[in-house]
């Protein structure tokens, strides 16, 4: 049977004119149930267009890339299944999938909003200060989900966090028309997620939000996404505004492009500085510090998502209750 027979048993009507998106491990199309009022759906089929990812020392060995995307595909839909029943929404649905089988390995997903978290960086000056502290709380509550399940995502970015289909954006009147999200953000894309503890054989993940320790820890830790949210953090708070000083970092055989840390503070002046402004730079600094050089120095790192939370929660509270939305 080809993809089109095989949807067409599923019930589902495939939209290949349009794409919701495309990764380094497939392509995503929209598609909808025939019954169950035409729900939408998204269409993910393997479809790998990168080599291996580089073994963390010397000895390389490559296995081919079709091979290889296969296998990162199957243990992508693999882990999210298992998260989709014990975390339920804080992860895309998985609804049905295809692995195994020779070709076509695909999976059917829950299909999210137009609404992306680039969208949100990219026009986060309409956004009310405690709204961004809100969304990165909520997605740093979906990957401690995670983490309390024993996984380590490893590839946090905009482009695998996904709002909730009907997530909505509201201006209010209260707030000089300041703008908030109003639905959930999911995790999606576990390609790269790995048990707690598991030994670190690859360097896995997106240069840009990958944490600096994968190159110096023999095991992966909930500190990689804490590091990947703390970039996020930075972009939706600095108004878009990458980390941009970048250092290359050699391993093994491989060249990194890693962010290095630039100071917060220097977005809002100290002079407008409420203490919510404080308590906010100060998490999100550790969020991105990174394990001490020597072991007489003070190791600043979250050692769990349940504390960024706490304090991202007193930060948005503090300016809440002092009335700052800037
Ligand atoms: N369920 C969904 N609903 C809407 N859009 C989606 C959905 N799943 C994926 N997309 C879109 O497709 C893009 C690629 O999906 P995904 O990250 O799952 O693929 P990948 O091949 O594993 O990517 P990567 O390059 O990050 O490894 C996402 O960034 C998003 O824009
Ligand atoms: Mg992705």
């Amino acid at each position: 049977m080809n993809l089109i027979d095989i949807l067409s048993a599923l019930q589902i009507e495939p939209e290949f004119n349009s794409q919701l998106g495309g990764g380094r491990f497939s392509i995503v199309f929209p598609g909808r149930y025939r019954g169950n009022n035409g729900k939408p759906v998204a269409i993910k089929i393997c479809a790998p267009k990168i080599n291996p990812a580089p073994h963390k020392n010397t000895t390389n060995k490559y296995c081919s890339s079709l091979k290889y995307g296969g296998d990162v595909f199957k243990r992508d839909i693999e882990i999210q299944e298992t998260l989709c029943l014990k975390i339920g929404d804080n992860v895309i649905q998985v609804y049905d999938s295809h692995l195994n089988r020779q070709f076509p390995n695909f999976a059917i997903l829950e299909r999210g909003s137009e609404l992306t978290l680039e969208g949100l960086i990219e026009n986060s000056q309409d956004f009310s200060l405690p709204s961004k502290i809100k969304v990165i709380e909520d997605i740093a509550s979906a990957i401690y989900a995670v983490h309390q399940q024993g996984y380590v995502h490893n590839d946090i970015k905009p482009g695998n966090i996904i709002f909730e289909m009907g997530a909505k954006i509201k201006a209010d009147t209260n707030k000089n028309l300041l703008c908030e999200i109003m639905g959930k953000p999911k995790l999606t894309d576990f390609g790269a997620a790995r048990l707690r503890g598991e030994r670190i054989r690859q360097i896995l993940g997106t240069p840009q939000y990958i944490s600096p320790d994968i190159l110096t820890e023999d095991r992966f830790d909930v500190y990689f996404d804490i590091y990947s949210l703390g970039v996020i953090a930075y972009e939706l708070l600095s108004f878009n505004q990458f980390p941009s000083r970048i250092k290359l970092a050699k391993s093994g055989n491989s060249c990194l492009i890693l962010p290095t840390n630039v100071p917060l503070n220097l977005i809002w002046p100290p002079s407008f500085y409420q203490k919510g402004h404080q308590k906010l730079i100060e998490s999100v600094n550790r969020m991105v510090s990174t394990k001490p050089a020597s072991s007489r120095q003070e190791d600043k790192r979250y050692s769990s998502m349940r504390e960024v939370i706490k304090d991202l929660q007193e930060a948005r509270e503090l300016l809440e209750k002092s009335g700052t939305y800037y």
